[in-house]
């Protein structure tokens, strides 16, 4: 029988019930190939009750309680649980999963839940910037002391390779700068205000189809896109920076007649991130740009647009067409394979032992 590899998720939003309906058919192959069968020992969310179960939760169960709006108490068989930090102390896992929203301000609660995760010697894998964005270079020095994992694919980009592709796909070679058109809202406003919609109408057609939040100002100001920066900067370029470092202005002051007048001569105006080293000091960047025609950020039907820039292999292009929910999800699933493997390894050593 394979071995469980336990799995504890902190949020079971919509990347987190989108993972679990996933998880018992297309993702289970890819822990099967491994010797391991991926059980959720724990699910802890905001307003809708926390679970744990050492022999794994009913996650059908969990996703019918849920959706209905009730309490996950009711599948608990461990003693009560105060708060989120108090199940990650206490769930039986082998890895967090750690899926909770973000503050852009100060990119808690995730920080403290990753801390307390990895301090047990759990791996992590998240698809929250804040972490990435606010504390990278400790949770990293914390998960190498622990000897475990700490990925977060999921943070940029959704499920697309960024950090995963430089990590083992680019061995020996430094990212030296980045451009990136990182924040599907602002670009689905801008290609519309193009077509000439005002900024007010754009923005209203983005919030109708549940593209931009009710309070979108986490978009148009380029907060996202400045945490996004990064998290980019702070992985990929060994800097230190938060999102209150970065120079931004967002796209409230763009006008339908520049958006449309750039589209005639075949541009267009896009919210642009950048990180890069100027006279040897990091900079990162979020300002709307006009982009000349045929330049790879300027391409349309894209959610996100990355341009790395590197000493050994010159540029690369990452291009997501639609993304949501279903390329986050995958990211969790991608990171938790590379986590795994090492379990697997154990066991087998273990069990060769034997
Ligand atoms: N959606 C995407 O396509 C996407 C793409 C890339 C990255 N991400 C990132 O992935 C994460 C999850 O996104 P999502 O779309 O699934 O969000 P979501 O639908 O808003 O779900 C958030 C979940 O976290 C729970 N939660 C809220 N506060 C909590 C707390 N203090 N402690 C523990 N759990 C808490 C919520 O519980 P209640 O519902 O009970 O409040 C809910 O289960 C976010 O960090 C997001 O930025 C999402």
């Amino acid at each position: 029988l394979p071995a469980p590899f336990r799995i504890a998720l902190v949020g079971f939003g919509n990347v987190g019930r989108r993972f679990a309906e996933l998880l018992p058919g297309p993702y289970a192959s890819a822990f099967r190939a491994l010797g391991l069968r991926p059980v959720i020992t724990g699910i802890a969310t905001g307003r809708h009750g926390m679970a744990i179960d050492p022999r794994g939760l009913p996650l059908g169960r969990a996703l019918r309680i849920v959706r209905a709006g009730r309490s996950l108490d009711a599948l608990n068989e461990a003693a009560p649980l105060r708060d989120a930090l108090a199940f990650v102390r206490a769930v039986p896992a082998d890895v967090l999963v750690e899926i909770s929203p973000l503050d852009p301000q100060s990119g808690q609660p995730a920080v403290r839940h990753v801390r307390a995760a990895l301090e047990r010697g759990m791996h992590v894998v998240t698809a929250n910037k804040g972490p990435v964005a606010f504390s990278l270079a400790s949770l990293k020095r914390l998960a190498k002391r622990r000897g475990v994992g700490f990925r977060h694919e999921g943070a940029v980009m959704d499920g697309m390779p960024v950090f995963n592709l430089v990590e083992r796909c680019l061995p020996g070679t430094r990212v030296t700068g980045f451009r990136g058109v990182l924040n599907a809202t602002t670009t689905r406003i801008l290609s519309r205000m193009e077509e000439g919609a005002s900024f007010a109408r754009a923005l209203r057609e983005a919030q109708v189809a549940g593209i931009a939040e009710v309070d979108p100002g986490n978009d148009i100001d380029g907060w996202d896109a400045a945490v996004k920066a990064c998290a980019l900067a702070n992985a990929l370029m060994g800097a230190d920076v938060r999102p209150p470092d970065v120079r931004r202005r967002g796209i409230r002051g763009v006008r339908p007649e520049h958006s449309a007048a750039a589209r005639r001569a075949g541009a267009r105006i896009r919210l642009v991130a950048r990180g890069r080293r100027v006279a040897g000091r990091l900079t990162v960047s979020v300002l709307p740009e006009r982009l000349r025609a045929g330049d790879l950020l300027a391409t349309d039907g894209a959610d996100g647009i990355l341009e790395l820039e590197t000493d050994l292999m010159g540029e690369i292009g990452i291009w997501e067409g639609r993304g949501g929910v279903d390329q986050t999800a995958y990211a969790l699933l991608s990171d938790l394979v590379a986590v795994a493997a090492p379990v697997a390894k154990a066991l087998t050593r273990r069990s060769a032992k034997r």
